[in-house]
């Protein structure tokens, strides 16, 4: 029987090196800082220039900034290659950046525009733009370095709307995440081989900065959390317990898999009925 590990050590990352996309704001952030707070150095990838500079600054010497939009597959390469080059090691990514589409059609905001009649090909073509082919330049800006080492592992951010049709986003992020849940799979199953693992975090609805910060909106809240049988939405720092476990060795089993963070809401029903759950002790 092997000995009973300390949980420091069987999530450790330090001395590792990581990418992160869209780390200058909700998710990616709170990622980036689980990695370097536990000694891994991060690439910062972004495209708000000013603030993954100002993050980079706040996170010390173990982050590094790259404006970089991952729809540039070059300049997204290029910016790897410098990384891997001085850390001189990859372990790990985290395809994380993202757009809203637009609220979905079953929002106020978007009871018109959100309708299936009223999708715009121009609109679409942004959203596939980031949400998938971005994964896809990110997938690919990192694994030679990968497959050479045998080892590493890549997560992508999906979404519970990948899942499951969700009314409060629209067609094109919606599509769009079940496509990179797709594309966790094939790769899992093409990667496993050379030692390389591919899972995807699908949250539910995070306080973050996306989609012009609706999330914010009390009256936006107050309609989501009743789809929510924890009863709120999630904060940013509750993503990092399952980024610093599919990015340590405590996930190193774990390959091809979705990983829900959504207070249950993936468990459907609405909470709203004349008759709530009594949750008194
Ligand atoms: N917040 C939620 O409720 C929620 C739910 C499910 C999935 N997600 C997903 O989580 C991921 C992170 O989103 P978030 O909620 O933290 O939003 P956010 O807007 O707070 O952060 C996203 C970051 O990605 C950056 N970014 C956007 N497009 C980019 C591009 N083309 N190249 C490089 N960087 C880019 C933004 O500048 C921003 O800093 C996204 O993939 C999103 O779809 C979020």
């Amino acid at each position: 029987m092997s000995p009973a590990p300390h949980a420091a050590r069987l999530f450790d990352v330090a001395g590792r090196a990581y990418v992160v996309t869209g780390a200058a704001s909700g998710l990616g952030l709170a990622i980036s800082q689980a990695l370097t707070a536990n000694g891994a150095r991060v690439l910062l990838v972004d495209c708000d220039a000013d603030r993954i500079d100002e993050v980079a600054s706040r996170l010390g010497a173990q982050g590094v900034a790259s404006a970089v939009d991952v729809a540039d597959a070059q300049a997204l390469q290029d910016a790897v290659d410098r990384f891997i080059g001085d850390s001189g090691r990859v372990d790990g990514l985290f395809a994380n950046a993202g757009i809203s589409g637009g609220p979905g059609f079953a929002t106020a905001a978007g009871a018109v525009t959100g309708r299936l009649e009223n999708q715009d090909s121009s609109h679409w073509s942004r959203v596939l733009q980031v949400n998938l082919l971005g994964v896809l330049n990110s997938l690919q800006a990192v694994v030679p370095a990968m497959k050479q080492a045998r080892r590493g592992s890549i997560v992508i951010t999906a979404s519970i709307a990948g899942m499951q049709a969700e009314p409060f986003v629209s067609y094109s992020y919606a599509a769009a995440k079940a496509a990179v849940i797709q594309l966790m799979r094939q790769s899992a199953l093409e990667m496993a081989p050379f030692g390389v693992r591919v899972n995807a975090i699908c949250p539910g609805f995070v306080r973050t900065g996306i989609g012009g910060g609706r999330l914010h909106d009390p009256a936006v809240e107050a309609d989501l959390v009743r789809r929510i049988p924890l009863g709120r939405l999630g904060a940013p720092h509750e993503i990092q317990g399952v980024a610093l476990l599919l990015a340590s060795d405590a996930g190193s089993y774990v390959t091809g898999s979705l990983f829900p963070i959504d207070g249950g809401a993936l468990l459907g029903g609405f909470l709203s009925s004349p008759h709530p759950i009594d949750a008194s002790p």
